[in-house]
């Protein structure tokens, strides 16, 4: 099996890279490379390469006072169903374990049928849906004990 590597995103390392990654699985919500490096100060945001190939990336959020960390990985359509998504989303869990009080949950777009199964095979339970202002695909969250 290809071995991954990963580099956090940090400035302009790895921004671009993890931008490409989020827009093309999000188109509905795209970010800025501004707001990515803005973000990266404050999450754990790393891109996964397989034999220096972009396969996908992971966010890490810090639990809130109201919600616990947030953990959502996104692999490239094209490099899907080889097994990258398991192993960013181990990583990534255990990165939100460890800021975390143990417990974390996901966002997936409503539409995402592949997301949604992901999830939902990793053991987490849906709790919430909401729109933000002007998308019409709303977000579900769902957590995992
Ligand atoms: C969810 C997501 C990250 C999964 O990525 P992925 O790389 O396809 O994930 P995996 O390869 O580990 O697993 C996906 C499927 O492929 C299967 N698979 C894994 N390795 C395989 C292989 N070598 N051959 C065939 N199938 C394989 C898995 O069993 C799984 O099957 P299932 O969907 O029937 O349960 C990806 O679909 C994605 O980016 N979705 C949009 C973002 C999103 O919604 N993220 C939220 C999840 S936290």
């Amino acid at each position: 099996m290809t071995a991954l590597r990963y580099v956090r995103v940090h400035g302009d390392i790895g921004a671009a890279d993890w931008m490409r990654v989020h827009n093309a699985v999000i188109p509905t919500a795209p970010l800025a490379l501004d707001e990515v490096r803005g973000n990266a100060a404050l999450r754990v945001m790393e891109v996964a390469y397989a034999d220096d190939v972009l396969v996908g990336n992971s966010t890490v959020r810090p639990p809130t006072d109201d919600e616990p960390a947030t953990v959502i990985v996104r692999v490239l359509p094209e490099h899907r169903r080889q097994g990258y998504g398991a192993r960013l989303f181990a990583r990534a869990l255990e990165q939100g374990r460890e800021i975390g009080d143990g417990t974390v949950q996901t966002v997936v777009l409503e539409s995402n049928d592949d997301g949604l199964r992901f999830a939902l095979a990793h053991g987490f339970v849906e709790v919430e849906r909401y729109l933000l202002d002007d998308d019409t695909i709303p977000f579900v969250t769902l957590r995992l004990a």
